[in-house]
């Protein structure tokens, strides 16, 4: 099975819903087993994997992001779009708003960073445009195209979590200039470089930063806001995903110069 395009759905986003002829996939990898579903949309081939695992079953700091990167490349995907539940560090960004993120700030802490280790080389990937812009113009087209309002560029903050943040680590935050707050995207976006891909994510915004407001925040309040909102972001990601093709103007095509650890891995499918 080959597909170009992929969905990573994080948080109260686990269904392919909108994909034709679904085929439930389970990827072998280098780094373990992935679970995802193979379909089509206007013809293309799109692959949808949620991030957690299918009932969110792992913790951001759990995930296995080696093995779902090197899962969507063995598939032969190129572009992928991600959805990220965030929680937002400026009061302008309110629950509700979609912000396509350019950049992030890396507070995590024990988590594997990289395919170059172990014999792979040594490679310094540029992490000057982590959040792919050709992708990230096609989904702001979109946007406006089909009257979504989101917030063009902003600061992922990623922390290592499980836990929500204290407030003063929200004031540090807001401090160095970050947007919005959340815990996987690094190194997904990273990963996603090193393995050539274009990868964009459109954060939505479920709550306000900790401390920012006078109620403790939850698990079921990010789950409520997100459940709320999921639409939109599905049908900005299926309008995109309509209008891309698989050419790339962009240079994520030879990000790490062509030496990717990937060329030659063992994979296999199984439906
Ligand atoms: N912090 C970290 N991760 C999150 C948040 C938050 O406030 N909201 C949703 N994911």
């Amino acid at each position: 099975m080959h597909a170009d395009f992929a969905i990573i759905g994080g948080t109260g986003v686990y269904d392919p819903k909108l994909l034709d002829d679904t085929t439930p996939t389970t990827i072998e990898t280098a780094f373990g087993e992935v679970q995802a579903t193979v379909g089509t949309y206007q013809g293309k081939h799109i692959v949808f994997m949620p991030r957690h695992g299918f009932g969110h079953s792992t913790p951001p700091h759990k995930i296995n992001y080696r093995a779902n990167i090197l899962a969507l490349k063995q598939l032969g995907v190129t572009q992928v779009l991600a959805t990220a539940a965030v929680g937002s560090l400026r009061r302008e960004l309110r629950p509700g708003s979609l912000v396509i993120v350019d950049s992030f700030l890396d507070f995590t802490k024990n988590r594997p960073v990289t395919f170059f280790e172990d014999n792979a080389g040594v490679v310094h990937v540029d992490m000057s445009d982590p959040y792919c812009h050709r992708l990230r113009q096609s989904l702001a087209s979109s946007a406006e195209q089909i009257g979504i309002s989101v917030h063009h560029g902003g600061t992922y903050v990623c922390t290592e979590g499980p836990r929500f943040e204290s407030s003063a680590e929200i004031r540090m935050f807001q401090a160095m200039g970050g947007s919005v707050v959340g815990m996987t995207s690094v190194p997904e976006v990273v990963l996603a470089k090193e393995a050539e891909m274009c990868y964009a994510t459109v954060c939505m915004v479920t709550n306000f930063g900790a401390g920012m407001t006078s109620s403790a925040l939850t698990h079921e309040e990010v789950l409520e806001e997100m459940d709320k909102n999921v639409s939109r972001i599905r049908e900005l990601f299926f309008h995109t995903l309509s209008h891309l093709t698989s050419e790339r103007s962009c240079r994520c095509k030879e990000a790490v110069g062509g030496q990717s650890p990937l060329v030659g891995v063992q994979g296999g499918e199984r439906h």
